[in-house]
């Protein structure tokens, strides 16, 4: 047990909730941000210490950092929930703000800012992306990601404490997009077609604890991919139907498909200001390959380590029967 402080940005998220849990189970002082439209979810009745605003409130900001031994920095929005300019605000100019009140206010601890692992990618060289393999962002979450991180270096580099953390695709309860449309596939009769590529996917608990371990053990300025097993889409939806008695998506949609789908998805953006996935047809491509990590980084330097998918499987399959049967 600990009696030491942290501020939480993004806490009424996916994962952030289940950082402020883990938290408060190890003993922290949890101060949380939300804004006065969030849904505080399961920790509405936690014992934390609400902040209310955004990344945007300085005062707030500067009264929740005061005084902290840890700063998780994992306030962000993609482009499933807003505009290409919205999410450049939030994760670009909301990081910035956010550094910009810890280097002023007084007594703040350690930065843990919490990235993607999208501003990483495999190439010819590397099957399994690295934190040296610096991608070309690809849309706005990306680049905004990628220059949010810059900021972070930089904050580094001139006297703040800070460590990045790029967690790959995160499964667990509470998640409203990746983890139920992986389980859909896995289990659902009505749900027959499996995306071709592949990705990395890792347990929410198990990034919990890369994040807390980042903050205890990892080097200041330095990135730690947080990521689980690699797996197809096919294997990882056979893995799921095999664990659970599901009946498994059998068809492949085929790249193609997808790939035709990314001008589309250009045009309505450009004309409607409204996102439409795969996006643009970069996005389009790269949803069609396989998005492999490794995370030896953070195994070596943090004692990192992840659960193979079947052990994240119980837990979040309760939570998605109940919310979405
Ligand atoms: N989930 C993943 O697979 C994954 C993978 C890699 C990286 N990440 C990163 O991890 C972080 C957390 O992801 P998540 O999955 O937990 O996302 P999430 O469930 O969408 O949560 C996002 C959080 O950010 C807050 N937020 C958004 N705009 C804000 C603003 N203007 N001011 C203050 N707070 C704001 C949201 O508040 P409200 O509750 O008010 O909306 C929410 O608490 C993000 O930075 C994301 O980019 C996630």
């Amino acid at each position: 047990m600990t009696s030491k402080i942290a501020a939480v940005t993004g806490a009424t998220g996916f994962l952030g909730t289940h950082l402020c849990e883990r938290l408060l189970e190890d003993g922290w002082t949890v101060r949380a941000l939300s804004r006065p439209t969030s849904d505080r979810g399961d920790l509405e009745d936690a014992d934390l210490e609400w902040y209310t605003g955004d990344v945007f409130d300085t005062e707030t900001l500067e009264s929740m950092v005061t005084g902290t031994d840890a700063v998780f920095h994992l306030a962000g929005i993609g482009l499933w929930s807003a505009g290409p300019e919205t999410v450049k605000r939030v994760n670009r100019d909301g990081t910035a703000t956010v550094l910009s009140v810890c280097r002023t206010s007084e007594d703040v601890g350690r930065l843990v800012f919490t990235s993607t692992a999208g501003t990483r990618q495999p190439n010819e060289t590397s099957p399994f992306a690295d934190e040296t393999d610096v991608a070309e962002p690809i849309g706005a979450y990306q680049s905004s990601k990628a220059e949010a991180e810059q900021l972070v270096d930089r904050y580094a580099a001139t006297g703040g404490d800070a460590v990045t953390v790029h967690p790959t695709s995160v499964f667990g309860p509470g998640d409203e997009s990746f983890t139920p449309q992986l389980l859909s596939m896995g289990l659902e009769p009505t749900m027959p077609a499996y995306l071709p590529g592949g990705l990395s996917i890792v347990g929410v608990s198990d990034v919990v604890d890369g994040i807390i371990a980042a903050y205890e053990k990892g080097g200041s300025g330095e990135h730690y991919i947080l990521g689980g097993e690699n797996l197809t889409y096919d294997r990882a939806v056979s893995r799921i139907s095999d664990h659970l008695g599901g009946v498994p998506a059998r068809i492949p949609v085929p790249a193609q498909a997808i790939h035709a789908a990314g001008p589309v998805a250009e045009a309505v953006g450009t004309v409607t200001d409204h996102q439409v996935f795969p996006f643009n047809r970069r996005m389009a491509k790269l949803a069609t390959e396989r998005l492999f990590y490794t995370s030896e980084k953070a195994k070596t330097e943090l004692d990192y380590e992840y659960a193979p998918l079947e052990e994240h499987l119980p837990e979040t399959v309760t939570w998605y029967r109940e919310e979405f049967r």
